[in-house]
């Protein structure tokens, strides 16, 4: 993480004003996969990596959107925002300004840095981090009062309208409600969720197969486009069902031979995961941790035969976590087509079996992996004035 105080600093070197901070998260999702934009049940928890966003307002109108990771600034006019994307690193932040700007909220000119540490292109949702970071920030300057739903909504909408990516509600979810040493059980047609405890015991351990994902490339988009095929046949003959949350394995047993092979694979996985998510918070709630990792590696399975999500280095990923000590339950997590697994694993035991893994993938495919050691962490927030000051910093006259 970087240092608050540092990043304070390069903010006020750079723009020669005192901003705020907001940090937020990214994400694993523990079980619940492409069931989000199907109004059903997913199962994320923040993560330790995440964006930082420092502000300050300015008085000439302008936006300056400065990336500490790319090492660039870009400037735009507040009255003349862009209203598509550039296929830019800047797209995600002036996405969520240009729907604040569509929401009727006041945009003044501003300074924004940004800095963040979720690895990009791994399934662990940077692009969510940056948006909702942006989004507490730019909504801090001028006192609008966003609840952490509507700041997702806001976010994800930024996604879909702006970046263009047809993601779900998910990661900009968790992001912004997350709760330390928690999971959170979202049910994606109203909103309402559940906090489930994560035992103390209890490690989540990510594995990056190194293979890069990105949401929004053609098999994402791909995927969807096949779950609501299923819906729709189903929804022929109930019309009630208006997207897969609202069927069941009869419907597929029933009218399955009507959908192409990849629809009734898809609809499957959809349907399915969606009882094993509310089954495993359940488990965790109890307690009952093999029958989480019971789940687990069943949605695993699911995600890679039915729903043809996985890859062979995820897949090899699961496979060698197996009979390793400590291991509860792992699953290739997020979007799919590489990025990372999930690994819960007993505490006291997750050093040795990160370097274990680390050793029988590298054996295997060839890479070495990025292995982390996490646990649950708190959603977006303001950073205390104390978690921020530093030393003196001298201000450039
Ligand atoms: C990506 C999307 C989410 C969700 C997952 C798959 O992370 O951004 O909305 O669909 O994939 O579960």
């Amino acid at each position: 993480m970087h240092d608050p105080a540092e990043f304070r600093a390069l903010h006020l070197d750079r723009f020669l004003a005192e901003p705020d901070i907001f940090a937020a998260p990214g994400r694993v999702n523990l079980i619940g996969e492409h069931t989000d934009y199907a109004e059903g049940f997913v199962m994320p928890a923040a993560i330790d990596f995440a964006t930082l966003a420092a502000i300050s307002p300015r008085g000439d109108g302008k936006i300056v959107v400065y990336s500490e990771n790319y090492g660039k600034e870009r400037v735009f006019d507040a009255v003349n925002l862009p209203v598509e994307a550039s296929l830019h690193w800047s797209d995600y932040p002036m996405g969520v300004v240009a729907m604040l700007a569509r929401d009727g909220c006041e945009i003044p000119g501003f300074s924004l840095s940004l800095w963040g540490d979720v690895p990009l292109g791994s399934g662990l949702s940077s692009s969510a981090a940056v948006e909702v970071a942006t989004a507490l920030a730019v909504v801090s300057l001028n006192g609008a009062r966003y609840t952490g739903a509507q700041i997702a909504r806001l976010c994800q909408r930024a996604e879909n309208e702006f970046v263009g990516a047809n993601s779900g509600i998910m990661d900009q979810f968790i992001s912004a409600n997350g709760a330390e040493d928690h999971a959170l059980l979202l049910d994606c047609r109203d909103l309402s969720y559940r906090l489930v405890p994560l035992p103390a015991n209890v490690a989540l351990v990510i594995a990056n197969t190194m293979v890069k994902h990105a949401v929004a490339g053609g098999e994402y988009s791909c995927r969807r486009a096949e779950v609501e095929e299923a819906c729709a046949v189903i929804a022929r003959h109930r019309p009630e069902v208006k997207f897969l949350r609202d069927a069941t394995v009869d419907d597929l047993a029933n009218w399955g031979s009507e959908m192409t092979a990849n629809a009734l694979k898809r609809g499957r996985h959809v349907i399915t995961e969606n009882l094993r998510t509310v089954a495993a918070a359940d488990a965790l709630e109890r307690g009952d941790m093999a029958e989480v990792g019971r789940l687990m590696a069943e949605a695993h399975w699911s995600y890679s035969h039915d729903f043809e999500a996985s890859c062979v280095e995820a897949d090899a990923m699961v496979e060698l976590a197996q009979d390793l000590p400590g291991l509860l339950g792992a699953r290739l997590t997020g979007g799919g087509f590489g990025g990372c697994t999930v690994n819960l694993v007993e505490r006291s035991k997750a050093p040795a079996f990160a370097e274990a893994l680390a050793g029988r993938y590298e054996g295997r495919i060839g890479i070495h992996p990025q292995i982390h050691i996490c646990h649950a962490s708190g959603g977006a927030h303001r950073l205390e004035a104390a978690a921020v000051a530093g030393g003196p910093v001298e201000k450039k006259t």
